[in-house]
């Protein structure tokens, strides 16, 4: 069996992380207030009402509160991963969106629609992989490597993906990386270190990789999980790849938050262990009720656990804040026209390869299955 230990990664550009404690307390601090039940009915009717008057649509990830899940749901809004969100967004004929996620993901729906307008619940919701690519830096780190393709993942300011040839999330980063290296491509990529290391290891590409990590998968752990698979032996384990190699190593589904929810639904097993943001079990449940859902352990309530498995960034969506949204018009996200130009140019590259390669991204995402490689 692989090992439930870390291997240290060999970085390339060894950035520290921005992501102190001091900025996942503020996040904290910034969670929205419980709402009683009878004012929470009125805020959603409201909030219901404004998004059809003001031909607004909801777009929201999985990770973000159920009742915002479920509003975008009903409303004929979408729930979904970032790929999806992005293309929906594009797609979608409403003249202002309401993005609930984080910051990039309100930033690549106003990059992709430029003519609609853009509102999110608190545009201080970020990321600790973009808070921890500064986007001069990477300059530096693409200036000492001008023979690369550069590859940046979705969770990343505008400024760094107008520097990017590419731009992929966890859908389609392994068959985009997978056909890079297949044209002979060396690859510089950022920010994601286990995501990095993971694709490296799948595909075999020379890649040069950032330092960078998402704190709440970063919690997980593979002797914890080792533990509690001993104790679920029908388990199957179902892992976001933003997770350390130690927990990537025991997953028998690795794959971005849709593959994940998919494998609940379809998987003949009873029972499924999740190692991912815990916002992802309201649709688990929704969609396969009758599934046992055990969340990966991270560190617990010890000192090192900062997210304890829940965003702080995501957390920060509230039901109050969109309808600020709509009645204030507050959370407007701008994006400045030159750095959006370039950066369209990366996300749409995705887009169509992710629209014309449908084979490669299925084939890819069954590679995402432990033990099954993209050969
Ligand atoms: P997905 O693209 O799988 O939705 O992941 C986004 C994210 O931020 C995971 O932490
Ligand atoms: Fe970023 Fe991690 Fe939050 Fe996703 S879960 S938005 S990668 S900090």
């Amino acid at each position: 069996m692989n090992s439930v230990k870390d291997v240290p990664i060999q970085f390339d550009y060894p950035q520290q992380n921005a992501s102190g404690a001091t900025c996942i307390a503020q996040a904290w601090a910034k969670a929205p207030r419980h709402l009683a039940p009878n004012e929470k009915l009125e805020v959603v009717k409201r909030i219901k009402q404004l998004l059809k008057e003001k031909d607004a649509a909801l777009i929201a990830h999985y990770y973000v509160d159920g009742d915002i899940q479920d509003l975008a749901m009903e409303t004929g809004g979408f729930v979904s991963d970032s790929l999806e969100m992005a293309r929906f967004g594009k797609n979608h004929a409403a003249q202002n969106l309401i993005v609930a996620g984080v910051r990039f993901m309100g930033e690549t729906a106003k990059i992709l629609s430029p003519e609609k307008r853009v509102f999110m619940p608190d545009l201080e919701a970020t990321c600790s992989l973009d808070l921890g690519c500064d986007a001069t830096e990477f300059a530096q780190f693409r200036a000492m490597h001008p023979d690369r393709v550069v590859v940046v993942y979705a969770n990343t300011s505008a400024a760094v993906k107008a520097q990017a040839d590419w731009m992929v999330t966890s859908s389609c980063a392994l068959a985009i990386v997978h056909q890079l290296k297949e044209q002979g491509k060396k690859i510089l990529w950022a920010p994601d270190r286990h995501l990095g290391r993971y694709i490296q290891e799948q595909t075999g590409a020379d890649m040069l990789l950032w330092n960078g990590a998402c704190i709440v998968h970063d919690e997980f752990k593979g002797e914890e999980l080792a533990a509690l698979r001993a104790k679920h032996p029908n388990a199957q384990v179902l892992v976001h790849p933003e997770s350390p190699q130690s927990v990537v190593n025991q997953a028998d589904l690795v794959g971005s938050t849709s593959a994940m929810i998919k494998a609940v639904v379809d998987g003949s097993a009873t029972e499924y262990i999740v190692a991912t943001d815990k916002g992802i079990l309201h649709r688990m449940r929704q969609l396969a009720p009758h599934k046992v859902l055990i969340e990966a352990p991270t560190a617990g309530d010890s000192a090192t656990c900062k997210s304890c498995a829940h965003c702080p960034w995501m957390a920060m969506n509230g039901l109050l804040d969109i309808l600020d949204c709509l009645e204030r018009e507050s959370g407007e996200v701008f994006v400045a026209e030159p750095t959006r130009q370039e950066a369209l140019n990366c996300i749409e590259r995705m887009l169509t390869f992710t629209k014309d390669h449908p084979d490669l991204l299925a084939k890819a995402q069954h590679g995402f299955v432990k033990n099954i490689g993209v050969a």
